[in-house]
């Protein structure tokens, strides 16, 4: 345990240090875009329970090097294994995937409370576990389909066209995490790291089938599938995808702070959370030795 809590305190030292070069787009990157949790849920204080807190324990710590990572947890028993997987947005620098992820695993715990299964996709990250394994397995189901409003009045056409090639852009091919822009039209695309490079492909492939197909003249479009996503936003409509063009100002300074507190708040807090949990294991452990 004092392992971890070590650990926990050299990453909490070293964000701190990253912190100061916050700018205002961080806080954008832990803006909530969906989350879905299990129907089965684990008994509370379960061997399950507390290998889940090592998984996300190890998310937290992994995140501070490595943008994308997969764990399996073994238990003593093959009921207690935990599979899961963290994956930050291609763009994001390691201090900012450091603390989308730890603000993830701040929240997933209230989102899907004692669910043997989670998930949860913020702006800049995505975090998954479960007790079967998906890691390796390609999935295209539709988590989130969002369209825009229409885009009315002369530019439409030429708006549509720019669409369009960002999206062929997207879709022709690179590695997993893809950006594309054309005038006020801007794209993205991303694969989690653990399909292969043609899954990465079919998956993205898709996405882009949907969202021409689904959101027809819209002036943004989400397409969330199960291993990747694809998005556009038209600039001044929507700006979903890249809310860094939106107006900074005097308000910039202030979102620096703010992030740089509600950072610190939150490793405390996974730090006390970890401190409580060892504490607790210890208590728990000792009254069953002695019984
Ligand atoms: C997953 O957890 C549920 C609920 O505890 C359990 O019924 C199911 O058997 C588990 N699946 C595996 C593969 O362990
Ligand atoms: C999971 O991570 C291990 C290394 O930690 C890697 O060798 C393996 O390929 C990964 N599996 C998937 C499905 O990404």
């Amino acid at each position: 345990m004092s392992l971890h809590l070590a650990a926990l305190l050299l990453i909490s030292l070293l964000l701190i240090f990253f912190s100061s070069f916050l700018t205002p787009s961080h806080a954008s990157t832990n803006s909530f875009i969906f989350a879905g949790c299990s129907q089965l849920k684990y008994t509370p204080g379960s061997a399950y329970e507390s290998n889940l807190n090592s998984l996300l324990t190890s998310f937290v710590n992994s995140a501070t090097y490595s943008s994308y990572n997969n764990f399996t947890i073994l238990g003593s028993t093959s009921q207690d294994v935990v599979y899961g997987l963290y994956q930050c947005r291609g763009d994001l620098s390691m201090p900012d995937c450091a603390m989308c992820v730890a603000h993830s695993v701040t929240q997933i715990g209230t989102i899907c409370p004692d669910s043997t299964g989670g998930a949860l996709q913020l702006q800049g990250c995505f975090i998954k576990y479960d007790n079967t394994t998906f890691l390796g397995v390609e999935d295209k189901s539709v988590l989130v389909n969002k369209c825009g409003p229409s885009i009315m009045g002369y530019n439409q056409g030429d708006l549509m066209g720019r669409r369009d090639a960002v999206l062929a852009g997207l879709g022709s091919g690179g590695g997993p995490y893809r950006v594309g822009a054309s005038g006020k039209v801007q794209g993205v695309a991303q694969c989690v790291g653990d399909l292969s490079m043609s899954e990465c492909q079919d998956c993205v492939s898709e996405s882009i089938r949907r969202l021409k197909s689904e959101c027809g003249a819209a002036a943004s479009g989400d397409m969330f599938l199960g291993k990747c996503y694809a998005r556009y936003s038209a600039g001044s409509v929507g700006g979903s995808v890249d809310s860094k063009s939106g107006s900074g100002g005097s308000s910039s300074s202030n979102d620096g702070e703010r992030a740089f507190a509600i950072t610190i708040g939150l490793l405390a807090g996974v730090a006390l959370i970890i401190v409580f949990l060892s504490f607790i294991r210890k208590v728990v452990g000792g009254k069953g030795g002695k019984s």
